[in-house]
C-alpha cells in the first residue's frame, strides 16, 4: 500500500525556513530537522531536550533562539549537587535579620512583620524562579547539562515543566505570567529519566558533515581563506575517526581555525598541525594518537 504523506502547511514550512535563515544571520547553521523542532517548540510550547557530544552547538541553540525571538535568556548551569536554593530561590537571611532588628521598636503586629520579611524584597531569585516571574514576555530558559544534576533534581524539574508554577511555603504558589521556552541540554553522561524525556521534544545533534562544518567555519570566521578552511575541516573530520577519548567538536574546529589565523598560517602543514594540536586534543593520549596518524592528514 502506498503511504501518503500530508505536506506541511505553507505557514509551517515558512516558519521553519525563517528559523534556518534567522539563525544563519545570527551566526548559527541549523539543519532543517533542528529548525523544525524549534518551530514546534514555539508552537506547542513544549520543552526541547537537545542531546549530543560536547562542543556541537547545544548551548548555543538556546542563546541564538533567545536572540532570534528577541527575548531574554535565563540560564541554569547544572552540576552534581545542584539544589533548590541554587536553582530556584533562597531567602536572604542577613537582610531578614537586619529588617527584624530595624523593626524591633515599630508598632507593626507580628503577622505584619512576618509578611514583610517573607516578601519578594527578601527573596534571592535563582534562574528557575526568575523564568517564571518575568513580567513582559516569555524568556528562553536554558537548563544546561541536565545530565550533571542528580535524579532528585530531575524529578523536581518535571513538576516545574508540567505546570510552570513554583510553591514557596511562606508565600504561596507563583504561576508563570509567560510560559518560558525551555531548552534542556545533555552531554549524555547519564541516561535521563523516561518521564522527563516524555515531556520534551527531542533533538540529537550529531557531528556535522563536511559541507555543514565548512559553512559553520566560514560563517563564524568570515576572514578565513576557503582553502585553509577546507584543510582544517578535513583534518578535524579525519581526527574524529581516530577513536579518541574526546573527539573534537565544532568548538575545537573553530579554535583550530582561529589559531591558524592568529599565527598567520596559510597552509595546514605538519608544523601548523603541531602548533595547533592543543586546540583539538585535550589529553596526552589523544595527542599521541593524532600525532601518530598525523603524516597522513597533511594536505
Ligand atoms: N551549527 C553551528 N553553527 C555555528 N556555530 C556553531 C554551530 N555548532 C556549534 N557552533 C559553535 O561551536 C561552539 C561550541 O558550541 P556549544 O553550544 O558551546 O557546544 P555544546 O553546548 O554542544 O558543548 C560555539 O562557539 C558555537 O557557536
Ligand atoms: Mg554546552
Amino acid at each position: 500500500m502506498a503511504t501518503s504523506r500530508i505536506p506541511a502547511s505553507d505557514a509551517a514550512s515558512e516558519g521553519v525556513e525563517a528559523i534556518v535563515s534567522g539563525f544563519e544571520r545570527l551566526g548559527y547553521i541549523a539543519d532543517r530537522s533542528l529548525a523544525t523542532a524549534l518551530y514546534l517548540v514555539t508552537k506547542l510550547r513544549k520543552p526541547i531536550l537537545v542531546e549530543g557530544h560536547a562542543g556541537l552547538g547545544k548551548t548555543e541553540v538556546a542563546k541564538v533562539l533567545a536572540a532570534f525571538l528577541g527575548t531574554r535568556l535565563i540560564r541554569l548551569q547544572c552540576y552534581e549537587g545542584l539544589d533548590v536554593s541554587s536553582a530556584v530561590y533562597e531567602w536572604n537571611y542577613q537582610k531578614q535579620l537586619l529588617a527584624i532588628k530595624i523593626e524591633e521598636g515599630s508598632d507593626k503586629t507580628v503577622e505584619e512583620k512576618e509578611k514583610h520579611i517573607f516578601s519578594r524584597e527578601f527573596l534571592l531569585e535563582r534562574p528557575l524562579l526568575q523564568s517564571i516571574l518575568v513580567e513582559d514576555a516569555s524568556p528562553v530558559l536554558l537548563i544546561d547539562e541536565i545530565d550533571r544534576a542528580d535524579e532528585a533534581f530531575e524529578a523536581f524539574l518535571l513538576e516545574l515543566l508540567s505546570d510552570y508554577q513554583i510553591t514557596i511555603p511562606e508565600m504561596g504558589t507563583l504561576h508563570a505570567k509567560h510560559v518560558p521556552y525551555v531548552v534542556l541540554t545533555s552531554n549524555r553522561s547519564r541516561e535521563l529519566g523516561d518521564a522527563l524525556k516524555r515531556r520534551c521534544l527531542y533533538q540529537w545533534i550529531d557531528y556535522p558533515n563536511l559541507e555543514k562544518e565548512m559553512k559553520i567555519v566560514r560563517t563564524r570566521l568570515p576572514g578565513i581563506e576557503e582553502e585553509l578552511a577546507r584543510q582544517v575541516v578535513g583534518y578535524v573530520q579525519s581526527v574524529r575517526g581516530l577513536n579518541l577519548s574526546k573527539p573534537p567538536g565544532i568548538a575545537e574546529t573553530l579554535d583550530c581555525a582561529e589559531a591558524l589565523l592568529a599565527l598567520g598560517t596559510l597552509r595546514l602543514d605538519e608544523e601548523a598541525m603541531e602548533q595547533t594540536l592543543g586546540c583539538i586534543s585535550k589529553s596526552v593520549e589523544d595527542s599521541a594518537k593524532i600525532k601518530a596518524a598525523g603524516r597522513g592528514f597533511a594536505p
